[in-house]
């Protein structure tokens, strides 16, 4: 690694700056002298970005979505996993070479693991069968955990439960019955909107199991009235900034191919949350 100024950064429709905080604090932990910069941006212009990604010599973009699907047919290799998940989420520039990953997937993973150690033989629930769903199950399946999914619309649950080697449950035997499980991760979009009436949280407290692993992959707010049911139901809580932090780890890794300075991440993750 010499000592000239690499950039890397990341493309989203909006401003976006958790990852700019993330990735610049890990970059003065290790003493590069390199640089991140948020890219806000229109799809139709994300096939000239790649193009000057490659003209300037951008090193690494984290994307968000639309693009981690638009991206897709532009790159020049996608990773098996991203390929398999059908998303990218990160972009390594090798020399002209363009290559996607799917961190999220890996985040999802991590962050289980560093709470609840191997994964393998697990039986994890999964709500939710969008794009972040996705990530989640083939990030559980790749680390042999038993994956089951359920879903408000039954039919999406199916078919991601087929295409991850998992099995399909019924949305409402799900949330009533989410502690025959060994690990429940919240991956829908349905506390986002936790302010407003319309918002609610579809696992009640009664449910929960004291001991059960809970992770909620949303982030805003921090303690989602999901968690906040696990804790009084005594279950073990993971909180979204957690696979957010791992997400990013793994980026970090790609880029530099160094070890992520986990702690100096998670402190710039939580004076930006706070
Ligand atoms: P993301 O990329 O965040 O996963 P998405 O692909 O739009 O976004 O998926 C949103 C997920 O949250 C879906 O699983 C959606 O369920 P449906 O497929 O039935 O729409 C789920 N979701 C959103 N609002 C919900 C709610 N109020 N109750 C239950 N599930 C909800």
């Amino acid at each position: 690694m010499n000592n000239t100024l690499t950039l890397c950064g990341s493309l989203s429709r909006y401003p976006v700056s958790l990852g700019a905080k993330m990735h610049t604090a890990a970059y003065a932990a290790l003493g590069l002298p390199w640089l991140y910069m948020p890219f806000a941006m229109r799809s139709e212009d994300l096939g000239a970005a790649l193009v000057g990604m490659r003209a300037l010599g951008i090193r690494g973009l984290g994307v968000s979505m639309p693009f981690k699907i638009e991206v897709l047919p532009l790159l020049d290799r996608i990773d098996g996993a991203a390929a398999r998940i059908g998303a990218v989420n990160t972009i390594v520039n090798e020399a002209g070479t363009l290559t996607g990953f799917n961190t999220d997937a890996d985040g999802a993973a991590r962050a289980l693991e560093e709470t609840l150690g191997e994964l393998s033989g697990k039986r994890c629930l999964v709500l939710g069968a969008g794009g972040a769903g996705r990530a989640v199950a083939f990030g559980l399946k790749d680390r042999g955990a038993q994956v089951t999914l359920a879903n408000r619309t039954g039919s999406k649950a199916e078919a991601l439960a087929a295409e991850v080697g998992g099995s399909a449950l019924d949305w409402s035997l799900a949330v009533a019955r989410p502690g025959d499980f060994d690990v429940l991760v919240n991956a829908t979009s349905a506390e986002m909107a936790r302010d407003t009436e319309a918002s609610h949280c579809p696992v009640e407290a009664a449910a929960l199991r004291s001991g059960q692993v809970v992770m909620d992959i949303v982030y805003k707010p921090i303690h989602t009235l999901l968690l906040q049911r696990a804790t009084s139901a005594g279950a073990i809580c993971i909180h979204g900034g957690r696979m957010l932090l791992h997400q990013a780890a793994r980026q970090l890794e790609l880029y530099t191919g160094l070890p992520a300075p986990l702690s100096v991440m998670a402190r710039a993750l939580e004076d930006a949350l706070a």
